[in-house]
């Protein structure tokens, strides 16, 4: 498919505008220098506007055009605590003036920081659920975690747009599909042919969109993503089956198979949200010789990953890499100790 014939396609998807687009790239020299890799780029999404921005962003553009299509009055997701996803829906619901409310996994900490200093700054209603994550598997507990929301009395079918823990359904997938476009247009005016895209892979929502759009165009740019939390069983088959449905908005006939992307394990560290030590090593390099922050739950593992795969040799001095910075600064404000015990 042609880039005007997607481009063409979404416009038919009901869309809010939330973020600046295109979101800038940049060549990261000093970085390309010191790991004597391929040339590597990043694609700023964390400053991309609204709310402190991040790859969430994108998402909410096509979910919370879909809620206001059908005439919902409130906005209802989960979370961690220091979820970025959260921040970024109630930056965006008070936009368009819809109602947040936000479910966070976990009890009520003494302490707000982070993001959730920044929702209750923004005036979401937080509800805090215990979540006892040994009990069983998590696709479960987040499915428990919406029936639990509607026998809320502030939460209805009728009048509540429900949104997925990190906006991953076929909508708010579009907005990376979308991405994808985005970054093809871009490299071609930058006259860069890229080979690869790496991002941090949570509930893997991203690398699915980016995988549908690329595939949509017919594109050869291979997405990696790294996994961050090994939380979800039979992770790369339901990425694949999510970027299947992405694109089959779009495209009816399209299969998406787990081929089409490489998701690379082994820089998760003690655990989702726990900072590792080549995460910290990721942030360090970055904020040095780039005066770039990451994150230490998300980008920071992310650009791990890359780091690994350049010290592994997986790339080719000439291939030209491009690391989606997704966002989730504000969680660095949250476990800055923890950040700087492994500095
Ligand atoms: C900063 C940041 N980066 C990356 C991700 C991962 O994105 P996805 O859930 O689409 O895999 C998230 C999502 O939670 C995030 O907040």
């Amino acid at each position: 498919m042609q880039c005007e014939e997607l481009a063409a396609r979404l416009e038919e998807f009901p869309r809010r505008h939330f973020a600046y687009l295109p979101s800038n790239i940049e060549f990261l020299g000093n970085l390309t220098e010191i790991l004597e890799g391929p040339r590597i780029f990043v694609k700023r999404d964390d400053q991309i506007g609204l709310g402190i921005g991040g790859n969430k962003t994108r998402k909410l553009e096509f979910l919370l055009g879909d809620a206001l299509e059908q005439g919902k009055s409130k906005v209802v997701t989960f979370g961690g605590p220091q979820s970025n996803h959260a921040r970024q829906t109630v930056a965006a619901a008070r936009r368009v003036g819809l109602d947040p409310i936000l479910f966070l996994f976990g009890e009520e900490p003494e302490e707000y920081t982070g993001n959730l200093l920044l929702d209750r700054l923004m005036g979401a209603t937080i509800h805090f659920i215990p979540f006892e994550s040994g009990a069983k598997r998590l696709e479960e507990a987040v499915r428990d975690m919406k029936s639990e929301a509607l026998s809320f009395p502030d939460v209805s079918p009728q009048d509540s747009y429900l949104i997925p823990v990190g906006g991953e359904s076929p909508v708010g997938l579009l907005g990376y599909v979308n991405a994808a476009l985005e970054i093809h247009r871009q490299m071609e005016t930058m006259g860069i042919e890229l080979s690869h895209v790496v991002v941090a892979a949570g509930t893997g929502g991203t690398v699915a969109g980016l995988t549908a759009g690329f595939r949509l165009l017919g594109s050869g740019v291979k997405v990696i993503g790294v996994d961050v939390g090994a939380l979800w069983k039979e992770f790369e088959p339901s990425i694949a089956s999510s970027a299947t449905a992405t694109a089959r908005q779009i495209d009816s006939e399209i299969e998406i198979t787990v081929e089409d992307f490489l998701l690379v394990s082994g820089f998760v560290g003690d655990g989702y949200a726990v900072p590792s030590k080549e995460g910290v090593e990721a942030i360090r390099l970055l904020a040095r010789h780039e005066g770039i922050f990451l994150d230490p739950v998300y980008t920071g593992k992310g650009m791990a990953g890359l780091i690994g795969l350049v010290r592994k040799g997986f790339f080719d001095r000439s291939d030209n890499v491009l690391f989606i910075h997704t966002g989730g600064v504000p969680a660095l404000f949250a476990k800055g100790k923890e950040v700087l015990a492994l500095l």
